[in-house]
């Protein structure tokens, strides 16, 4: 039996594919709704909280022709301790691919094991593939090609780990500027080096910026990092995107965003942001990837 097509990692297709992905999403973004996942159904296992995954998953399953089925451990057998490998068994019986947001990346990769369908990582505590799709989406839109320079101020968290590893896969540099405790993993930059694409780390935003044609952040605490929100307030203090780090740069947020601590409203509500744009490509961007992981 093959393995399905999974999509945990943005590394997990090749430059090529991530490419073709994206005319996929650019060209359905003209062309849906369509029927190509008539009948198909797609299982949505959260963890954690979501506004953008849940209703975009959600809502392209409706614009294909399919259905989609909101899972949480609250109301489901998980919530009593059935084991994710029985789970991602029995979902697989009945539907035609899985998209999990989970907190531990270990156990999207317990359910990938497990499922003989294809499983979307929707977000883990190390990756979101996802969002990194509609970043790209929205950078080649905004600026006609990915020939352009991008900066990621603020932590090196599981959507900057992504962001950077899309930015490399597409050729785009990246230059990172994170307190020296929060930066990106190392070995996920060591992936970065199979690309073309060049990332650069700094502990100094105004650096990481000076170059940028857009500049992409995400909250200094993640889901699950309350505990050390005090912490992590103190290190990210000079962070900040705001008027004074940005000149005329684009600017990039997964959201929800934190106005007055990672970003400012200010930036958040001018012309440079494109927060919005991007947060409407994750939509046509998983369009095209649930037609291309649901044969
Ligand atoms: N950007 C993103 O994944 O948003 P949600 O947490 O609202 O899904
Ligand atoms: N880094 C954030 C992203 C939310 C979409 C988190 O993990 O909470």
């Amino acid at each position: 039996m093959t393995s399905p097509d999974h999509f945990l990692h943005i590394d997990d297709r090749t430059p090529t594919a991530l490419t073709e992905l994206l005319d996929r999403a650019a060209s359905l973004k003209a062309s849906t709704p369509s029927t190509a996942l008539a009948n198909r159904t797609l299982a949505m296992l959260f963890e954690k909280e979501s506004t953008r995954t849940r209703l975009s998953f959600e809502t392209g399953m409706t614009q294909l022709g399919g259905h989609a089925i909101f899972v949480s451990p609250d109301d489901t057998q998980l919530g009593r301790g059935e084991p994710l490998k029985d789970t991602a068994r029995t979902v697989s019986r009945y539907v035609d691919a899985i998209m999990v947001r989970v907190f531990d990346h270990e156990d999207a990769r317990t359910i990938a094991e497990h499922a003989s369908v294809p499983v979307i990582n929707g977000l883990t505590d190390v990756s979101h593939p996802c969002q990194t799709l509609a970043d790209l989406l929205t950078i080649r839109e905004a600026f006609d090609s990915f020939d352009v320079k991008a900066a990621w101020v603020g932590d090196g968290n599981n959507v900057a780990q992504s962001f950077v590893l899309g930015c490399a896969m597409v050729g785009i540099d990246c230059a990172v500027a994170t307190p020296h405790e929060y930066g990106i993993d190392e070995s996920v930059l060591d992936r970065t080096a199979a690309f073309d694409g060049t990332i650069t780390t700094t502990t100094t935003p105004h650096e990481a910026v000076a170059n940028a044609d857009v500049v992409a952040t995400d909250v200094w605490v993640s889901m699950g990092e309350e505990a050390q929100r005090e912490q992590k307030l103190e290190a990210f203090d000079g962070f900040q995107v705001n008027d004074t780090l940005l000149d005329d740069q684009r600017v990039l947020h997964c959201l929800p965003a934190h106005r007055g601590e990672e970003i400012t409203n200010n930036v958040l509500e001018s012309e440079r942001a494109l927060v919005f744009e991007q947060a409407e490509n994750r939509l046509h961007a998983q369009n095209a990837l649930l037609t291309t992981v649901i044969d």
